[in-house]
């Protein structure tokens, strides 16, 4: 079911009371409060079991309302910004007065993003404010890409879930470093590194982990209950089969014929776009069919494959990948 007007109007309220609100994004679901309100923000750290010290995106209903929230915005911030939003990239720009510490992690500087789903939108509209959002997961766990999961995952701990439906890209926002003249890729993501090039004209630099603190660049992150194994596309059959005495998950390229003995098996589609709407869904399926360990291959890394493999690379953890 969708949200009606009467939820999103309920949903703002709750956000000016100090609540927590699931919301829709294009990406995956986040877990709003008021962005400078420190005690609700206090609260999206306790329920998701996060350290205060990881800083989270500033949700808001318009591009026109940037510079209400940052200050010093470089040219090619802005050429980014007109491009790219509503959408998925989040900018990190230098913190203006209005955010409070509690969201930047005391951070100077503050992740923006202007989503693009109409649910949230409407909100944020309605609301007026900014929404400090992260992903609707428990800390370091597989994000939520349906109203259901994060139900299912955060239940009671959430004032209001305003359902969109399932998300459209499926893996997170892509994260740019738009402080500097020469922007940078913190978390690769919905916005695919060739696209961001093409409109700044010249090429990005990807930090895998920089000196800038992005807990979505630490190990097992992303990650679902069991224990993700990473090997080349000519190996997951028999890698799959190697594991005998496990619950085998697999998700499985299409030149690759089914593993015997696999517990679970999920075919996964060629094209990326499908793929990453599906991928956090995926993972959760092999969870919830009590699989132990998943094994996967990586895509090729262009287009949306740099972000799903950064994600399968993150969810494998370190030393993961054979
Ligand atoms: O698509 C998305 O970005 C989703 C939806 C809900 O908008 N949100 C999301 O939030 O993925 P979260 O908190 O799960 O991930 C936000 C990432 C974290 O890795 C955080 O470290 C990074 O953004 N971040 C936030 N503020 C930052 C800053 N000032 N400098 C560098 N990284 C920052
Ligand atoms: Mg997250």
């Amino acid at each position: 079911m969708t949200a009606t007007k009467s939820d999103i109007a309920k949903a703002a309220e709750v956000l000016r009371a100090g609540g927590l609100v699931a919301l829709p994004t294009e990406t995956v679901y986040g877990l709003g409060a008021n962005a400078e309100d420190p005690a609700a923000v206090a609260r999206i750290f306790a329920v998701k079991g996060r350290p205060p010290s990881h800083p989270l995106i500033v949700h808001l209903g318009s591009a026109d309302h940037l510079d209400d929230w940052v200050e010093a915005v470089p040219a090619a911030a802005r050429l980014l910004a007109k491009h790219f939003w509503p959408g998925p990239l989040t900018l990190v720009l230098r913190r203006g007065p209005r955010v409070p510490m509690e969201v930047t992690g005391g951070l100077e500087t503050v992740a923006v993003r202007v989503p693009d789903h109409p649910v949230a939108r409407a909100l944020l509209t309605e609301f007026g404010g900014g929404a400090a959002a992260p992903s609707a997961n428990r800390f370091g766990s597989v994000s939520p890409t349906t109203a259901d999961h994060v139900r299912a995952e955060l239940g009671d701990a959430v004032d209001f879930v305003l359902d969109g439906g399932p998300c459209e890209v499926g893996v997170e926002s892509t994260i740019v470093d738009a402080t500097g003249e020469a922007p940078a890729i913190l978390r690769p993501g919905g916005v695919t590194r060739e696209d961001i090039e093409a409109v700044l004209g010249h090429a990005l630099e990807v930090h895998g982990s920089s000196a800038v603190r992005v807990p979505g660049q630490h190990p097992s992150h992303y990650a679902p209950r069991a224990r993700v194994v990473l090997v080349e596309p000519e190996q997951v059959v028999a890698e799959a089969e190697r594991a005998r005495g496990h619950r085998v998950g697999v998700l499985l390229p299409s030149s690759c014929a089914a593993p015997a003995g696999a517990h679970a098996v999920v075919p996964v589609p060629d094209a990326l776009p499908v793929y990453a709407r599906g991928l956090y869904g995926y993972l959760r399926e092999l969870d919830e069919r009590g699989c132990d360990l998943i094994v996967a291959s990586l895509p090729a890394e262009e287009g949306l494959g740099l972000a799903i493999a950064n994600r399968l690379r993150r969810a494998a953890g370190p030393r993961s990948e054979r």
